[in-house]
């Protein structure tokens, strides 16, 4: 079942001489819960989307309980089961994504899996939708329209 389809806008810009897409991150969902970072914590210095980096890194703000979702965590030896929440990202356009389980770990080896998620130092360093996130994605630039579609039916 898809989890999303449908179409955000993305401005192109240059950025440290190399071209990238801009999106609009709206919230961020937790469980169902809206996590409270303010729009304009993802907009101060704004939001590429990236193939090229694993990681997705945000700046998460100062709220003690949301910023452990952007550290690298370890379970500890003793969980042998865990629930993870559900994880979604609503982008400009009303576009929402629950991302897969397989787009919220990295897998260091048959043990060991880390958050694919890492915090930004400052609101004023640019944020990156990376590739662990993408993973599940079929994603369409309209380069003329200025869109990035998300489609999730594709390649799961
Ligand atoms: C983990 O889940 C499995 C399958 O539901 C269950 O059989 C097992 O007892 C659980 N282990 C622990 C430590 O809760
Ligand atoms: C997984 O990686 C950790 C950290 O590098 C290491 O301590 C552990 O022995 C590894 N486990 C396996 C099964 O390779």
């Amino acid at each position: 079942m898809p989890r999303a389809t449908g179409a955000t806008t993305a401005s192109s810009s240059s950025l440290q001489g190399t071209s990238f897409y801009f999106i609009d991150i709206i919230y961020i969902s937790v469980g169902g819960r809206q996590l409270s970072i303010g729009q304009s914590v993802f907009q101060t210095a704004g939001t590429i989307i990236d193939s090229g980096t694993v990681i997705t890194r945000l700046f998460f703000g100062v709220h003690r309980d949301e910023r452990r979702v952007s550290d690298d965590e370890r379970v500890p030896d003793k969980y042998t089961n865990i629930t993870i929440p559900t994880i979604s990202f609503t982008f400009g356009g009303n576009l929402k994504v629950d991302l897969d389980l397989s787009e919220i770990f990295v897998a260091v080896n048959s043990t060991i899996a880390c958050l694919a998620f890492a915090g930004n130092r400052d609101a004023s360093d640019v944020g990156i939708f990376g590739n662990t996130q993408q993973k599940t994605l079929e994603v369409v630039y309209d380069v003329v329209g200025g869109k990035l579609g998300f489609d999730t039916s594709g390649c799961n």
